[in-house]
């Protein structure tokens, strides 16, 4: 099979397709041919070994001295069972598959990867398309988490999103305003009008002047928001999706050292219990995940360079087969917001 690998850290040219020989699946796994896979920040972020201030030494603990210990990286994906190891009852050669690899096993970037099959992976449903299915859950387990369990975002209240417009940050706003609560989205002058369609009651350009609120809950996706604390209301919550070291211990240990005001960051939760919601808030018409620009398998470097630029529009993709569903796929990004 053809894998995407990254045996050092660096730039987006440290990744390159090479043929590796296939996975066989053991006892309790799946072969999953894949079809596309999401090119996500945390990718970049393992390839370059960037990280927030202070996280450095921790990722190349946990992924890799000088360079990642598994060197095929990808989270998320969608494809289809091509074999089963023994044991394995819940799906069928052929079933339509998507889902997020679990920890630190990575491997999407492949054609083929080998996967537990009673981990995070799903039946795909209709209502998603290929590249849909194969950016669902970062960026919206990631926004169910912050917006909805640890800043507890009710009806009525008034949130702001910054970067609402990325991965997580599209699907906030969706959720946000799902909730019922009044949302206001912080983007570049190029993305307000896709916050807007994305459902943002008001859309502010952060090159401008940026709104005093108060607000009851900020997401802070990229964590640029200058002054947060100061532009919540009292008990308002501050969601920091991208935390320092110290801003991670602090929300941690003294999460309101701001009187009332609470701040929230650290490793979203990614359990069977957190998809199971995030596809029934699908179901129920909460949210779509935004695919951005699109690339082949071959292309993937060039993926991670528009993942680098910190401005994607929703989530990037790259292709690993051309499927007879091409023209579904067309329908159904048509349905979704722009
Ligand atoms: N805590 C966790 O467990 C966890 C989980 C997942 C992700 N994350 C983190 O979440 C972050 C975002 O992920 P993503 O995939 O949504 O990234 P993304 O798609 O690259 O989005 C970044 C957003 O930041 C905005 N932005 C850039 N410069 C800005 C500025 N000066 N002021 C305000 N906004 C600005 C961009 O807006 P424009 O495009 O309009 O410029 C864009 O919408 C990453 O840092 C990732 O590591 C954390």
């Amino acid at each position: 099979m053809k894998a995407a690998c990254s045996r050092r850290y660096g730039p987006p040219s440290v990744v390159t397709l090479k043929d590796l020989p296939d996975p066989v699946p053991k006892a309790g796994e799946v072969l999953v041919r894949i079809e596309a896979a999401g090119v996500t920040v945390g990718d970049a972020r393992i390839r370059a070994a960037r990280v927030p201030r202070g996280m450095g030494p921790l990722i190349r603990i946990v992924f890799g001295l000088t360079g990642p210990r598994r060197p095929v990286l990808g989270r998320e994906y969608a494809g289809r069972v091509a074999a089963l190891g023994t044991g394995v009852n819940q799906f069928k050669v052929g079933d339509a598959v998507f889902g997020i690899t679990e920890g630190m096993r990575l491997g999407a970037h492949a054609e083929l990867a080998a996967l537990k099959a009673d981990g995070l992976i799903f039946r795909r449903p209709e209502t998603l398309s290929i590249p849909e299915a194969a950016t669902f859950f970062f960026g919206g387990l990631t926004a169910a988490d912050f917006l909805l369990d640890q800043c507890a975002l009710k009806a009525g209240e008034r949130v702001l999103v910054v970067g609402a417009t990325g991965a997580v940050g599209s699907a906030a706003v969706q959720l946000a305003r799902y909730r019922g609560a009044h949302v206001t989205a912080l983007t570049s002058a190029t993305h307000r009008d896709l916050a807007r369609e994305l459902g943002a009651h008001e859309a502010s350009d952060y090159s401008d002047a940026l709104p005093k609120g108060p607000f009851d809950v900020i997401l802070d996706v990229p964590g640029l928001l200058p002054d947060a604390r100061e532009r919540l209301a009292p008990h308002g919550r501050l969601g920091l999706v991208t935390a320092t070291l110290g801003q991670t211990l602090a929300a941690t240990l003294w999460p309101r050292r701001a009187g009332n005001k609470r701040v929230c960051a650290g490793i979203v939760k990614e359990t069977p219990a957190a998809c199971a919601r995030l596809l029934a808030l699908h179901t129920a018409g909460a949210y779509r995940p935004l695919v951005g620009d699109t690339f082949s398998f071959a292309d993937i470097a060039r993926a991670h360079a528009l993942v680098d630029s910190g401005h994607k529009r929703g989530s990037v993709l790259v292709r690993m087969a051309s499927t007879d569903e091409a023209s579904t796929d067309e329908a159904s990004a048509k349905a979704a917001p722009k």
